[in-house]
């Protein structure tokens, strides 16, 4: 054991933070962290914008499913995929002009790009959270950025070859004290596979998810008066729920105004 595992070990989501706001030190280690992440070919293509407009965040916690602690968290970074800043560069470099001379025509970016743009975004933002939650800041990515495409894009200005990617808040949490029911996992083995892939079936899923239908039935939080499954509750709580069937109606227009 070493520290690096011993906080990934721990590291929890938060939700409930304290008015501490994040000081410009901490802000600046969680950067410079974020910089250090991979990207491919080194291109970072990636942004983050922060959003310091209470307005905005307002707005945005509505646009995301109305999630208060968003218009209140210290800090709000929202992921950008970025690919726009080449296409601009190839562009007014006179790159794209040269290339006309060498038979090379301009190729717009296309769902590979958008792929890898979006791997880079949440590769940073996941080192992010890890130097935050090294500094004692707390996060949670917010997946609802994916909903209301039209809106969010039009909020934050985002032109063709930018797509969200995710939305992270942070801030000092307001508990330390361990969680009841703390977010349990799979076994390693219902996750690792080698050379193939094992496709997992009903005897396999219920090993791998047992012990987390176990506590929402110690909680009494499945349907059907507890008797339900947990393959119940994730069906008809998220997989059929609204906000999914939006998420796919917005996540579709993101990739169609990205390949347009
Ligand atoms: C892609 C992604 C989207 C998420 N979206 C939300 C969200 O919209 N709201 C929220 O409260 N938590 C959100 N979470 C946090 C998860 O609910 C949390 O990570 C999960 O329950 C496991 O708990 P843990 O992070 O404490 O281990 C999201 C996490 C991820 C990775």
């Amino acid at each position: 054991m070493n520290q690096t595992l011993d906080l990934l070990l721990k590291r929890r989501t938060h939700r409930s933070f304290s008015a501490e706001p994040i000081s410009a030190s901490d802000k600046r280690y969680i950067q410079e962290a974020t910089l250090r992440a991979p990207t491919a070919g080194n291109m970072m293509f990636y942004s983050v914008i922060e959003v310091t407009d209470q307005d905005a965040r307002q707005q945005l916690a509505r646009l995301c499913d109305n999630q208060p602690m968003i218009a209140t968290a210290p800090l709000v970074w929202l992921f950008l995929s970025d690919t726009r800043k080449w296409v601009n560069y190839y562009h007014e470099s006179g790159t794209v002009e040269k290339g006309k001379d060498l038979a090379v025509s301009w190729r717009a970016p296309g769902a590979g790009d958008l792929l890898l743009a979006m791997s880079d975004a949440l590769i940073a933002a996941q080192t992010a959270v890890i130097a935050a939650e090294s500094l004692g800041i707390g996060s949670c990515y917010i997946g609802d950025i994916l909903e209301n495409h039209e809106q969010v894009s039009a909020l934050f200005k985002l032109p063709q070859y930018t797509a969200v990617a995710t939305l992270v808040i942070f801030g000092h949490p307001k508990s330390h004290e361990p969680l009841a029911f703390p977010a349990i996992r799979c076994p390693i083995d219902s996750i690792f596979m080698e050379n193939t892939y094992t496709e997992p079936h009903l005897e396999d899923l219920q090993v791998a998810f047992g012990a987390q239908e176990q506590q929402l039935r110690n909680q009494k939080r499945l349907p059907f008066e507890n008797t339900g499954t947990i393959s119940d509750y994730y069906y008809f709580r998220k997989h059929t729920s609204g906000f999914m069937e939006e998420m796919n109606r917005s996540s579709k227009a993101i990739i169609e105004t990205w390949l347009a």
